[in-house]
């Protein structure tokens, strides 16, 4: 039937407009106000009618595409498809991620969304076994798995000194606060990942930002900061480091590692992408497994709401000292979600996922580097994140206000900073829900503000 009268119900004023309008249409089919097979307005009639330019009336038909609520027929217009589904959860959740994190690119091959569906379907048949408590730091299948998969970035690892966590941030932070409870401070990077200033605040433990080059901190500013600060941890997220995608070299990695041995300075090594790079250099871990608790999330290799973390800690430290402080900070990781990581990396699935992301990043990134200038950005192969120098004449928060409703999430230098002055620069996040055209009409954005300064 031709519907003419409808027209989107825009409450969701935090959305950018494209987003409102699909999840306009997607409320409207869970109320039944929109049918199987309705045809709706054309953009041109619905832009005239709601006062809105027809760009913005196209992106939300086509982001209701995506999300499988309509269908695009050629010379005929735009249908409300005959198999959506009155609830459409995906529709009701997409536009709830959190943009100021650094996320992968959805996975978009259909294929592997059904197996990835499947594989989360038979896990249910795990009910009610996944709703029980499990020992913090898990079971054995469950670290068998993380096992596995830290071979992938060529750790061994044995189950005592593995653990099973909800996520870095409860990892890095049940690490520190064992390693500090007798006194001490914590060195990172001048610009590294804002989320240390939580946890730090979190265990009222202060941090000192050091002297950084692009291949990382400066071992001379760690000794500095060993004697005057009494330094006891070094937190490192070394592999494209984020914000900056930089990725430490050896050579730097063991200079580090001389000076922690000296002046006996523990390492926490967050190697949230790690598994992303085809020929990282070996994780600290590798280098100093005396020193080193190494933190590997499956945030950016497979998916941030598993909400998984295999934490690895030094042979002479005993588990049941870190094991405590997790229990404290997390009780234990999901077991409804570690099962399903267990088993996705147990199928093979794990590696598809992966692959995907390492897939959907290279096309991103070439997007972005064919139209913006390589002088302005830094990015790395694999990186779905980008650091870019934004003209000071423009400002970052103006970049920022103008990218505002694109589906590239942009974040200012400001939170990654420590003890320096901002530069006028920004994080790119290439990931999260939008496909690949939304990210080319970001970029040609984008693109296009460079160009008008
Ligand atoms: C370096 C780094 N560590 C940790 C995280 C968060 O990891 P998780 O979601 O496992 O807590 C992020 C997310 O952006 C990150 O960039």
């Amino acid at each position: 039937m031709r519907r003419n009268d409808w027209t989107p119900n825009l409450i969701y004023g935090e959305l950018p407009l494209f987003e409102a309008i699909a999840q306009a249409i997607a409320d409207d089919i869970a109320d039944g106000k929109l049918h199987a097979g309705d045809h709706l307005p054309t953009q041109r009639a619905l832009a005239k009618k709601i006062g809105m330019d027809v760009t913005t009336i196209a992106r939300g038909y086509t982001e209701a595409a995506r999300l499988g609520l309509v269908e695009a027929r050629v010379g005929s217009g735009t249908f409300v498809k005959v198999n959506s589904t009155s609830s459409q959860p995906a529709a009701q959740r997409a536009d709830l991620a959190d943009r100021s994190m650094n996320q992968p690119p959805d996975v978009q091959d259909p294929e592997l969304l059904s197996r990835m569906r499947a594989s989360v379907t038979s896990v249910a048949e795990l009910l009610p076994q996944v709703l029980r408590y499990l020992p913090t730091g898990g079971v054995d299948r469950d670290k068998a798995a993380g096992a596995d998969w830290l071979s992938r970035r060529s750790i061994m690892t044995d189950h005592h000194t593995l653990h099973v966590t909800a996520g870095a941030h409860a990892a890095v932070s049940a690490v520190l606060s064992t390693l500090l409870i007798h006194g001490g401070s914590i060195a990172c990077e001048s610009v590294t990942y804002p989320g240390i200033r939580g946890i730090a605040k979190n265990i009222g433990k202060s941090l000192h930002g050091l002297p950084t080059d692009s291949d990382g901190v400066l071992p001379s500013a760690l000794e500095d900061a060993a004697v005057k600060h009494h330094v006891r941890v070094l937190y490192q997220n070394p592999t494209l480091r984020n914000p900056t995608t930089e990725t430490v070299p050896l050579n730097r990695r063991i200079e580090i590692v001389e000076v922690a041995r000296k002046h006996g300075i523990m390492i926490v090594e967050d190697d949230a992408y790690g598994v992303l790079p085809v020929n990282p250099p070996p994780a600290l871990a590798m280098l100093a497994p005396e020193l080193t608790f190494y933190v590997a999330s499956l945030a950016k290799s497979l998916g941030p709401a598993l909400r998984l973390a295999y934490l690895l800690t030094p042979k002479a430290v005993e588990p049941t000292e870190v094991s405590e402080s997790l229990r404290a900070v997390s009780v234990m990781a999901s077991p409804l979600t570690t099962a399903i990581a267990t088993r996705w990396i147990e199928t093979g699935l794990a590696d598809a996922i992966l692959a995907s992301i390492r897939s959907e990043t290279r096309s991103r990134r070439k997007q972005l580097t064919d139209a913006i200038d390589s002088s302005e950005i830094t990015t790395a192969e694999f990186c779905f994140h980008a650091w870019v120098k934004v003209p000071p004449s423009l400002g970052r928060q103006r970049v920022m206000d103008l990218m505002r409703g694109y589906s590239l999430a942009t974040v200012a230098s400001d939170p990654f900073c420590f003890g320096i002055k901002p530069p006028e620069a920004l994080r790119l996040c290439l990931g999260g829900p939008g496909t690949l055209d939304q990210t080319r009409l970001a970029i040609d954005a984008l693109a296009s503000v460079f160009s008008h300064c």
